[in-house]
């Protein structure tokens, strides 16, 4: 098992989570042996000798064989992780912004480097989604992938269809209980989810597509009265994102609408910030995946997964379903179905 000596971007409340277990868990074999950050004034909870504000100091440094990526500027994500494989470091990230606009470069540069790249923590926080998509042997091939993907939202209409809040009441207590960020656009208006659609949708069918392809729509003009029309007939309203084979010819819909879900439905039970996804295939049927998808201790855990896969050097493979993408496997062997 090959010692971990990480490099982390970033000390927000998920940073600082995965530097106090790293601290606690020797034997996971992995610590954090520098960390850049922006303001190095601020007061933090762990050795001033570790930060620093000079991204070289993990980047050149040879020691540091993993660069953790916490940022929320996907710009300067793209950088980092870019100079991290050219100098042949490992990188966990969590920013769906950025691999959805960079996905197939991202993952072209980790094999020409001969290292990893994950990203678990990116798409349904603490539910190993990719894992599991990555877990569908060849032929067991995949019809759809369709559920709940953005905690924030999710929780902002739990409140509107069980306690009758307004979309306003609902939002500000999203944003007091910590989900919702004070410019709440990103996940409100569906970008978030179209963007952890992309990533899902290359992992379970092998097809980039980019977050605008998406059909789009976010929950902003959702009305306490929708809710009572939704429950009048037995149903309520989710978010729901949506990627789906849709003819023989392999054609593929990805939507992010919200829709009207029969209240005895699996879906309809997945409230406040939790997620949930159905997973369609041809020979297992129907899966359900479910947990929670936003808030630091999810994030975190998925975080902390993907370090520990870096001890037995695991790759995303990923599989495709049409004859325009070349996929290649952690074996280096370019696949065509
Ligand atoms: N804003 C995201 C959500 C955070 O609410 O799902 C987790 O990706």
């Amino acid at each position: 098992m090959q010692k971990l000596n990480i490099g982390l971007f970033g000390f927000g409340v998920v940073g600082e989570g995965i530097y106090k277990v790293l601290e606690e868990k020797p034997e996971l074999n992995a610590s954090i042996k520098k960390i850049v950050i922006k303001d190095k004034d601020k007061f933090r909870n762990a050795p001033s000798e570790l930060f620093s504000t000079n991204a070289n100091d993990i980047l050149n440094d040879e020691e540091i064989n993993v660069v953790v990526e916490l940022i929320s500027d996907s710009d300067a994500a793209y950088t980092i992780i870019k100079k991290a494989f050219n100098n042949k470091k490992h990188v966990v990230s969590a920013n769906k912004k950025l691999i959805a606009e960079n996905h197939l470069e991202l993952l072209q540069l980790q094999k020409e480097n001969d290292v990893s790249f994950l990203y678990e923590a990116s798409v349904c926080g603490s539910v190993p989604i990719i894992r599991n998509l990555e877990e569908y042997f060849d032929n067991d091939l995949l019809n759809y992938v369709s559920g709940i993907v953005n905690g924030t939202t999710n929780y902002i209409l739990t409140k509107m269809a069980n306690e009758n809040d307004t979309y306003q009441d609902a939002l500000k207590a999203a944003q007091e209980n910590g989900f919702a960020e004070a410019d709440p656009t990103a996940d409100v208006e569906g970008f978030d989810a179209a963007h952890k659609l992309t990533i899902i949708t290359l992992h379970a069918f092998g097809r980039k597509i980019e977050s605008n392809d998406v059909i789009r729509k976010g929950i902003t003009s959702l009305k306490t009265k929708d809710f009572e029309y939704a429950k009048e007939k037995g149903f309520t309203i989710k978010l729901i994102a949506n990627s789906r084979i849709i003819n023989e010819n392999g054609e593929l819909i990805s939507t992010v609408l919200p829709t009207f879900v029969k209240l005895d439905k699996t879906i309809a039970l997945v409230n406040n910030e939790y997620n949930g996804v159905l997973i369609g295939s041809s020979l297992s049927d129907e899966q359900f995946l479910y947990g929670k998808g936003a808030g630091r201790f999810p994030t975190s855990s998925a975080v902390l997964s993907d370090i520990s896969a870096l001890q037995y050097d695991y790759q995303y493979s990923i599989r495709k379903k049409s004859d325009k993408n070349i996929i290649v496997n952690k074996s280096g062997k370019v696949k065509v179905y």
